[in-house]
């Protein structure tokens, strides 16, 4: 199972196996369970960002997903599910918050929504940093529907990055990132939302992380109002304990320093700031790029699904041209922009 020898010296030379997910039914698919099966660590793709998956049920193979990214014990894992009775092996469903959950399941899953439960008793501690809640998700990826289904497990995964980085939209971002410290990555193209699903808190009606299902869309269907909790009111709180990890430090950050501007005006004076070598921008249609040297042509300004499925290309294309500091404009809040604004102001601290 493990392709990656024993003796120490040996490990940087083995890789990743890198499966083609191809169509149903495929080998890649299959092979890429049975890993997943007999404890190993896969990334695969889901309609958000990549996965780095493992069984959730096994606290060893979750082991290895925070070892992989080099992630801290206090940040927990997302459980992906593809049906009801894997979901009530991983989390409790409260007779209370009954009908807003039927009716968030029934209307945005599969898709990029993740809910806070009650966690079930047999979810391994290091899955949910051993909080009270387990954060659960249906993916809408036919791939990653296809991968839970055939390793019959519930499967833990966070973005397949190393911890703070850039998340990965394609199998090239997980291998620049994990190569040689996972098992395989499963192949299905590129991740079509781009930004990573909304954290939501059922009993609390809090989002954690805003995404494609926005605070609107949730408030439409359950019937109340929804508070967005924001990183700055919890700035005296160490991350570890915020009410979820992931709002307060670094995270989703390029190599480069990450410069963030209003308007047309403000980027092209941040720009003249820089040597031209230096400076990269992540450019909306119709924008001027002045001196820049490397330049990442993002999309309509007004198109903001484009923006957020380009995001995360853009600024490690960007980074491997070796730039010193990237320009980029913030999108307005409306829609996807606010998860947008939310990962670029996270990765920009
Ligand atoms: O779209 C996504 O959600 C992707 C794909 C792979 O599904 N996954 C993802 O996982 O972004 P990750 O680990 O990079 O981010 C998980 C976020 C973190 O901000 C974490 O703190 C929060 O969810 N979270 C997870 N479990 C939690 C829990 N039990 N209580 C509070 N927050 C939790
Ligand atoms: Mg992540």
């Amino acid at each position: 199972m493990d392709s990656r020898g024993q003796a120490g010296s040996e490990v940087a030379a083995i890789k990743t196996a890198r499966l083609e997910a191809g169509v149903s039914g495929a080998a890649g698919t299959r092979r890429a369970a049975q890993m997943l099966r007999e404890g190993g660590t896969v990334a695969f793709p889901t309609e958000t960002v990549y996965g780095l998956g493992a069984n959730a049920l096994d606290s060893m193979a979750v082991a290895k997903i925070f070892s992989a990214k080099g992630r801290p014990a206090w940040d927990p894992l997302i459980v992906h599910v593809d049906n009801r009775a894997m979901l009530e092996k991983v989390a409790i469903l409260p007779p209370d918050t009954g009908e807003a959950l039927e009716r968030l399941m029934y209307t945005f899953w599969p898709g990029p929504l993740t809910l806070l439960l009650p966690r079930a008793p047999q979810v391994p501690f290091a899955v949910t940093a051993a909080r009270p809640l387990v954060a659960v998700r249906m993916p809408k990826h036919p791939v990653a529907q296809e991968l839970i289904r055939l390793a019959g497990v519930p499967i833990a995964a966070p973005s397949a990055n190393r911890f703070g980085h850039t998340s990965p939209t394609t199998a090239a971002h997980v291998l620049a990132d994990l190569d040689g410290r996972i098992d395989a990555v499963l192949d299905g193209g590129a991740a079509t939302v781009g930004v990573e699903s909304t954290v939501f808190d059922v009993a609390a009606r809090a989002i954690y992380r805003p995404g494609a299902v926005t605070a609107e869309m949730i408030s439409a269907v359950i019937g109340a109002d929804v508070h967005v909790v924001r990183a700055s009111a919890d700035a005296q709180i160490a991350e570890s304990q915020s009410a979820s990890p992931g709002m307060a430090e670094r995270h989703y950050a390029p190599h480069a320093q990450l410069v963030l501007v209003n308007g047309q005006a403000e980027m092209a004076a941040e720009i003249g700031k820089h040597p031209a070598a230096d400076v990269g921008v992540m450019l909306p249609d119709g924008w001027n790029a002045g001196h820049a040297s490397a330049v990442f042509r993002w999309g309509p300004w007004d198109n903001l699904d484009m923006l957020a499925r380009l995001l995360y290309l853009g600024l490690r294309m960007l980074d491997d041209r070796g730039v010193k500091i990237i320009v980029c404009p913030l999108p307005p809040a409306t829609g996807l922009g606010e998860a947008v604004r939310d990962r670029l102001e996270k990765a920009a601290k």
